[in-house]
């Protein structure tokens, strides 16, 4: 097995204070907390305000992931940020978060890769500082996802909700650190979860928001199958890599989108429950912040502890999957 080139030094979360339960829904969605429950393993998720900001989000979640890695912010180089719901077009998500945290100049940028990206931004993070590029990358992952979701559709409006995690990554100096990744993308699917207009092709009108065609479309049952095919695939392919099995794995970290196929992809992956952190039933699919939220639980609940093989794995819209192995 190859030595790290990064390690993870901190992790920080952040998620908004209002909470949305499933008798909250019942009110204005033709649903019930049994149905949502039974299909989704969802309770309950959180929402920003309209005066807050997916920023106030990462800037949180980014001095907790600093305070943790006991780096000061002045040592950070990069900054990327993996979200689809950047708080505006330009600039980037993580140029705004730079402006929060004290500025300064470090490489701000944001990768797009919807929920697996944050292991995009670990992934890319870590190449940068096997190159020499980085030494102190602030690797972020968070969608407002309500921004995007038809408030008025009970597909998806009971699936998501808010969230952000961060991690700060160094240079590793031993065997602990990033072991192994495996990302991809399958741009032919993406008919499966899009938003249709908005982007350059079709900018916002006020006909795409009178037809709705900025909100976000999906068919779920599809998305269902890709999603465990593709998480259980990629688990394989970084647990390969590193020359490890699946019995290996201390932890199992899936992206929190719906119990089922978090139930499914460690069935497939052949990690046993009891080593599955879950978490969804309180925050909902939160996109690229669901992994860090759900590891930021994990380590305060003493269930993360240094040395473990922990194995981090998602998918999303794109369709996009990713699977980061690191040794805790
Ligand atoms: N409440 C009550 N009934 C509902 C609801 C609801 N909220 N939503 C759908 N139904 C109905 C349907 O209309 C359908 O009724 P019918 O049988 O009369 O036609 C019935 O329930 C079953 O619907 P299905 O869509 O077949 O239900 P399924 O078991 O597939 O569960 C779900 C739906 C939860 C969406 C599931 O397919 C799923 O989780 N898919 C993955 C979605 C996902 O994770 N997306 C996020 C991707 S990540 C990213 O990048 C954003």
């Amino acid at each position: 097995m190859r030595k790290p080139f990064a390690r993870i030094a901190g992790v920080g979360s952040a998620a908004p204070d209002f909470v949305i339960t499933n008798a909250d829904l019942e009110k204005t969605l033709e649903t019930s907390d049994q149905w949502i429950v039974e299909r989704t393993g969802i309770r309950e998720r959180r929402k920003l305000r309209d005066d807050e900001s997916q920023t106030d989000l990462f800037a949180a979640a980014s001095r907790d992931a600093l305070t943790r890695a006991g780096v000061g912010y002045s040592s950070v180089d990069t900054i990327i940020c993996g979200t689809c719901t950047p708080a505006r077009r330009l600039p980037s998500a993580a140029c705004d978060v730079q402006a929060r945290l004290g500025g300064g100049t470090a490489a701000a940028f944001d990768v797009v890769a919807a929920c697996p990206g944050w292991l995009y931004s670990l992934t890319v993070a870590e190449g940068m500082i096997a190159s020499g590029a980085s030494r102190h990358v602030l690797a972020l992952g968070g969608d407002r996802v309500w921004s995007i979701v038809d408030q008025g559709d009970r597909n998806t409006a009971i699936l998501f909700g808010d969230g952000a995690g961060a991690a700060v990554l160094v240079p590793a100096t031993d065997d602990r650190g990033i072991l192994a990744t495996s990302l991809g993308a399958e741009g032919t699917l993406s008919d499966l979860l899009y938003i249709p207009a908005g982007g350059s092709d079709e900018p916002p009108s006020t006909q795409v928001v009178a037809e709705k065609r900025h909100l976000l479309r999906m068919a779920g049952r599809e998305v269902f199958k890709v999603a465990v095919r593709r998480m259980a695939q990629a688990c394989h392919q970084a647990l390969g890599k590193a020359g490890l099995r699946a019995e290996d794995v201390d932890l199992l970290v899936p992206h929190q989108a719906n119990l089922r196929i978090i139930n499914a992809t460690a069935g497939e992956a052949g990690v046993p429950l009891e080593k599955v952190m879950v978490n969804v039933q309180h925050y909902g699919n939160t996109s690229a912040g669901s992994i860090p939220l759900a590891l930021v639980q994990a380590e305060r609940e003493g269930r993360l502890q240094p040395g473990m093989v922990v194995l981090l794995v998602s998918f999303g819209a794109g369709f996009t999957w990713g699977a980061v192995l690191v040794r805790w």
